[in-house]
């Protein structure tokens, strides 16, 4: 169902799944071109990325398929009511108004999430506490009984976002966070988040056409994302079906299972030629990429070996150099300049002209200690963490002084 707001009012209007309304994908700072990217893929129209988020135009196939293949969405949104309110009672009143029943059962949970600006709503907690007190108050009066508001694991999630007197409401359709895969069985430290791992992957525009190759991989998450790539594998592949959508009342199971099923008989069909590697000098966390490979069944896809970055050759051939080494923030390393240092000599001395080497970081001082310059810097965050994507192109004679 969407509702629109006409003359001022809140009106539903229903939706039948080859009509086409607005989405909003949400995604990490830095990515949302790359995200616009794999939206243009799954079919959708009108895209324009904000901050943070992409938003675009689709059916409800494109709605399952950018929750089932985008490697770089946390989630997607469906707009569903859009009005104007000037106090906190213009607010209950409107958000009153929607049919609730429509979208939830009285014996369902849900949660607000709210983001507001301006100098009315400054407050998003209380705005979304009222838009909360609205929809119990009419299941209440109408029903005798109110869904109940579950902020760990709700069967709904809302959006509500206000700018000075504009609100907006969306609805949820992924339910968990995108980046929630489902084939982690095991964790290292620091796990980079999958949506930014993928991210980086594609940022650096691989094909997978040459070898790849993360000499500090951890549980592996990176070379996970790769294999699943090179695979064609969705993303969303291992999360056992487990999206929001699911719960919706104009869920069409048919249509979603057709989606699947096309997305799924691509995997394989790249038949890719290239080696994936990851290195780690932790044996136990190279165990938990083994049981996180293991479970993805990409375990005769990718190598891992043990040892420190500098004792190990890469691949022969063209490769991809892609590494999240220790910020020293959750990983404590007693000398992190040494270590660039060191790190920075390997790949002059050990990868030379056959590789391209990308690195994400947030300590600009160790950086420096790395010696190249880098021939491409992307800002990203990781979490809260001010970071730096940076790409060095190795050729004879490339020790420069690295400025940040
Ligand atoms: C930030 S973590 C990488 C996390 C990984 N991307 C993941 O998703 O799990 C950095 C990794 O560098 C590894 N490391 C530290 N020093 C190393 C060295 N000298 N050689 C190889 N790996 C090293 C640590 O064991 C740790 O697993």
């Amino acid at each position: 169902m969407i509702i629109q707001k006409q003359n001022g009012k809140v009106v539903p209007v229903k939706s039948s799944g080859r009509e086409k309304f607005k989405m909003v994908a949400k995604t990490m700072m830095g990515l949302e071109e790359i995200l616009a990217e794999e939206l243009r893929g799954c079919g959708a129209e009108n895209i324009e990325c904000g901050s943070r988020a992409v938003t675009f135009e689709g059916d409800m196939r494109v709605l399952y398929r950018a929750n089932y293949t985008c490697r770089t969405a946390l989630a997607i949104l469906k707009p569903f009511a859009e009005f104007e309110a000037n106090n906190e009672q213009q607010l209950y009143d409107q958000v009153y108004q929607i049919r609730w029943e429509k979208i939830l059962d009285v014996d369902c949970t849900f949660m607000i999430d709210s983001v507001t600006s301006g100098d009315i709503f400054t407050h998003s907690y209380y705005a979304a506490l009222k838009t909360k007190d609205a929809i119990v108050d009419r299941f209440r009066r109408n029903f005798g009984q109110r869904p109940t508001i579950d902020t760990e694991t709700p069967d709904y999630k809302f959006n509500l976002h206000i700018r000075d007197n504009q609100v907006t409401l969306l609805i949820n359709s992924s339910g968990d966070s995108l980046h929630k895969r489902g084939y982690r069985q095991a964790v290292g430290i620091a796990p980079i988040n999958e949506v930014l791992a993928a991210g980086l992957i594609k940022l650096t525009g691989w094909k997978c056409d040459t070898n790849f190759y993360d000499p500090m991989c951890g549980s592996g998450t990176l070379v996970i994302e790769a294999a699943m790539m090179a695979n064609n594998i969705p993303a969303q592949y291992y999360r056992g079906g487990k999206f929001a959508f699911k719960r919706w009342k104009e869920f069409n199971l048919g249509e979603w299972k057709s989606v699947k099923e096309q997305e799924d008989r691509k995997i394989g069909a790249g038949d890719y030629d290239c080696e994936i590697w990851g290195n780690d000098i932790d044996m136990q966390v190279l165990q938990q990429a083994e049981k996180n490979l293991e479970f993805t069944k990409l375990h005769k896809d990718v190598m891992l070996f043990c040892g420190s970055f500098e004792d190990q050759d890469p691949p022969e051939g063209k490769t991809l150099i892609v590494t999240n080494p220790p910020y020293g923030e959750r990983i404590k390393i007693e000398d992190l300049n040494a270590m660039y240092e060191q790190l920075g000599d390997t790949f002059k001395k050990k990868y030379g002209e056959n590789c391209e080497v990308w690195l994400i970081t947030s300590d600009f001082e160790a950086m420096k200690h790395i010696g190249l310059k880098p021939s491409k810097k992307i800002p990203l965050l990781n979490g809260q963490l001010d970071c730096r994507f940076l790409k060095f192109e190795l050729y004879e004679g490339s020790k420069k002084a690295s400025k940040l």
